[in-house]
């Protein structure tokens, strides 16, 4: 178990009636504020409508940011940090899914630099330290961008979806009212599913020191909410037990509380990253594709007694004395729910991905030489990973 400093000031309203907080919470920055949100979904479901009345009613000069694509584009943080240039504004106010989240904090980050351009801070790595302050209201469990100090960012010209982080871009206040995720489609409940399943296997001890006992329990209650959940609000998407367990096992995934004492990883993600940054699909299905093939890569002697411990702590898989066994039995199981359970295309082919760009999707992956995890990967371990995909 290793040192570690955890720090999350995020203040979070959860429940069915918090929406009345919203103005006196943006009034603590100002009067001024830039609403993101993104194609249109929180005007179908009257979320728009309602952050408009609780504005004008509190006398809060709201802008706006409106087009926030899924995968969000520099382009698009940039227009918004121009607004907030311009029109001096005070907050920058999410409104939707991590898309959007990430998004606006792009924008509260380019907003205070001199060029407004949020690729440079993005292509630097810059750790952002000071950016406008960001209000997050929530309509998808999926990412933790709600309380997490991350922004993905994607640049379609260079084909590249990169993270930018800092201090300064976790969110001030997030609002989360699972009902507003009632009319999520069922591929996006479903990929946001996998997504937080994955947030915390990515990170969860597969190989070397477990004597963090806790911790892991902690990870493997978040998995198995998923697990759980999941196909209930597949079933019945106004299930307010469903999207609520969903809804706080997201933030819960990536808000570092589930990193105390570990190494982060993040070999699917990275992985991942660089499917959307090339073909543009949805961030959740590419690491359903991925997460077994990974897993079975990874799988040795050493790995194996932590993926046969999951197994039985996920997916309530009997004990198996042979730990390889049951390692095969665990990964046969998250293929199981990825591809039966969640009905999820079960390969690259499908979503009309071959292997033209995996080397150089590879070698982006592991920008700094390998990805560090359960198994450090080299570009040639990812291209064969992307290979097993297909
Ligand atoms: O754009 P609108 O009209 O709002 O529709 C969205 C979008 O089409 C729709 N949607 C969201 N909430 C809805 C809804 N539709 C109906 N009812 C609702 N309540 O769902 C679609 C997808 O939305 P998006 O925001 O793209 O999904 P998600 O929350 O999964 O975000 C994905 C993005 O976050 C990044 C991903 O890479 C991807 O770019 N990530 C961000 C992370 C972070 N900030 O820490 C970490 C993650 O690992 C991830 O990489
Ligand atoms: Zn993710």
């Amino acid at each position: 178990m290793n040192d570690f400093i955890f720090h999350n000031p995020d203040k979070v309203y959860f429940g069915k009636d918090i929406m009345e907080n919203l103005p006196k919470e943006l009034l603590n920055f100002g009067k001024k504020v830039l609403m993101v949100y993104g194609g249109g979904s929180i005007k179908k479901n009257g979320l728009y409508d309602l952050v408009k009345k609780l504005c004008a009613d509190n006398e809060i000069e709201l802008f706006e940011l409106s087009g926030v694509e899924p995968n969000p584009r520099h382009k698009t943080a940039n227009k918004g940090a121009e607004i907030c240039k311009k029109e001096s504004i005070d907050v920058v106010l999410a409104v939707g899914g991590g898309s959007t989240i990430d998004c606006a904090k792009g924008v509260a980050a380019a907003a205070v630099t001199e060029s407004g351009n949020v690729w440079d801070l993005v292509s630097s790595g810059t750790w952002v330290t000071d950016a406008l302050p960001v209000v997050a209201v929530l309509t998808n469990a999926a990412t933790g961008s709600e309380m997490d100090g991350w922004a993905v960012i994607s640049n379609m010209d260079t084909n590249e979806k990169i993270g930018l982080g800092g201090s300064a871009l976790i969110p001030r206040v997030a609002f989360e009212n699972p009902e507003y995720s009632y009319t999520l489609p069922t591929y996006q409940t479903v990929c946001g599913a996998v997504d937080i399943f994955n947030h915390v296997l990515d990170n969860y001890y597969l190989a070397g020191d477990a004597t963090f006992d806790m911790i892991l329990e902690m990870q493997e209650a978040v998995m198995r909410t998923v697990v759980k959940w999941t196909p209930v609000a597949m079933a019945e998407p106004e299930n307010y037990e469903a999207r609520a367990n969903l809804m706080w096992a997201s933030s819960m995934a990536l808000n570092t509380i589930l990193d105390a004492g570990t190494v982060h990883g993040c070999a699917c993600h990275a992985m991942e990253h660089e499917l959307s940054a090339y073909y543009d699909i949805t961030h959740g299905h590419g690491l359903a594709i991925l997460t077994p093939r990974w897993l079975e890569y990874i799988l040795d002697e050493n790995t194996a007694p932590a993926i046969a411990r999951f197994g039985v702590k996920v997916f309530g898989l009997s004990e198996n004395s042979d730990s390889m066994e049951g390692a095969r039995k665990a990964i046969k199981a998250v293929s199981d729910f990825c591809f039966g359970t969640l009905g999820l295309k079960s390969t690259l082919t499908e979503l009309d991905i071959d292997r033209t760009h995996f080397r150089a999707m590879a070698e982006h992956a592991c920008a700094d030489g390998i990805i560090t995890g359960a198994k450090n990967l080299s570009p040639d371990d990812v291209e064969k990973i992307y290979e097993m995909c297909l």
